[in-house]
């Protein structure tokens, strides 16, 4: 498929289609100055980028629905030619949450619908204001999963037309199954978001869903921030590595390039986060180079097979996705 910084939509089993590659908006709200992720959205949208993946639980989203309306409002683009993906937070999934956590989106988005709403996590957490509940002895309070039921009700949402597609993030093969037979099913995930990158290329998880004509999108496209209160940085340093730098020489770009081309090349859609002007612009710089089939099998050769979000404290977590091999 021809990708061009001007055309690169790829189709959804839904009739939709979704560009491949967008700006990741997570960052720790701690140490990030108010309006820094607006000031990104709006230069990412002045550079070419037409696709924001944010959440809730970044605490941002009313910046990127502010950055997105003001693009609008000078006439940059039209609300159609952006693609938002939100995300349902894991204290949510009980299905008479779902549509009211929706609108919580977009009533800090300011705007009617988005592109793109996805389960965040397989995992459900006790329902209440804490993002991230525990008891009084620091114990996880975890909640019944239902993911069938938590689908139908995002199944709703689309049809009262607050979003176009659904899909889910972090679920393993055998999560997907569930939803894809579910008896009844109305729509089918049209992506699952998953960590994706030439450390961890996910081999196995993305021939099933393409089997199933289900997009991948890959987080930490880049290898993530490497903080280690949620990163495995025990990983070597991905833009370090001696062959993404080499195959970058080669074409005159950074290793942050390769490792984003590798991953458009094979169908995988992007999302690396950048709040620094020269980098949101460098990671868009994607599609006026491709590496060879040889150079596509080195970097896959480059795998570890070793997740840098292992999100271990949730392990015994009933629904926990990674125990599974893929
Ligand atoms: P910054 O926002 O300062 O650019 P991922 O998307 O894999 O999670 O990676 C995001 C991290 O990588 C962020 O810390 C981001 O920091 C940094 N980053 C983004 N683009 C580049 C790049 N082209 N080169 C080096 N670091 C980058």
């Amino acid at each position: 498929m021809y990708l061009s910084a001007t055309n690169h939509r790829i189709p959804l089993n839904d009739g939709n289609s979704i560009p491949i590659i967008g700006l990741g908006t997570y960052s720790d709200p701690k140490l990030t100055p108010k309006g820094a992720c607006a000031t990104a959205v709006k230069i990412a949208i002045d550079v070419g980028y037409r696709h924001i993946d944010g959440a809730y639980v970044y605490k941002n989203e009313h910046e990127v629905g502010e950055a997105i309306r003001e693009k609008i409002a000078e006439g940059k683009v039209r609300r159609e030619d952006i693609f938002y993906c939100g995300k349902l937070w894991c204290t949510d999934h009980d299905p008479e949450n779902v549509r009211p956590c929706l609108e919580r989106t977009l009533r800090l988005l300011q705007l009617d619908y988005v592109d793109l709403y996805i389960i965040e996590l397989p995992m459900a957490f006790q329902p209440g204001d804490a993002i991230l509940p525990k008891d009084e002895n620091g114990k996880w309070l975890y909640h019944k999963t239902d993911l069938c039921a938590t689908w139908e009700a995002l199944e709703a949402c689309k049809d009262a037309g607050l979003v176009k597609s659904l899909g889910v993030s972090n679920f393993n093969r055998r999560q997907l199954e569930l939803i894809l037979n579910k008896p009844g099913l109305k729509y089918k995930p049209v992506s699952n978001q998953i960590e994706c990158h030439p450390y961890f290329i996910q081999t196995k998880l993305l021939k099933f869903c393409q089997q199933h004509d289900i997009v991948i999108v890959g987080y930490s496209p880049l290898g993530t921030s490497r903080d280690p209160t949620w990163v495995n940085v025990s990983f070597p340093s991905l833009l370090k590595d001696t062959l993404l730098n080499s195959l970058g020489k080669k074409y005159n770009k950074t290793a942050a390039q390769v490792a984003l081309r590798f991953n458009i090349q094979r169908g995988v859609v992007v999302i690396p986060k950048s709040f620094n002007p020269e980098r949101i612009k460098e990671n868009f710089q994607i599609f006026d180079f491709s590496l060879t089939e040889e150079e596509m099998k080195s970097v896959e050769a480059l795998d570890k097979k070793v997740r840098l979000v292992q999100l271990l404290m949730w392990s015994d977590h009933p629904e926990y996705p990674f125990h599974d091999e893929y």
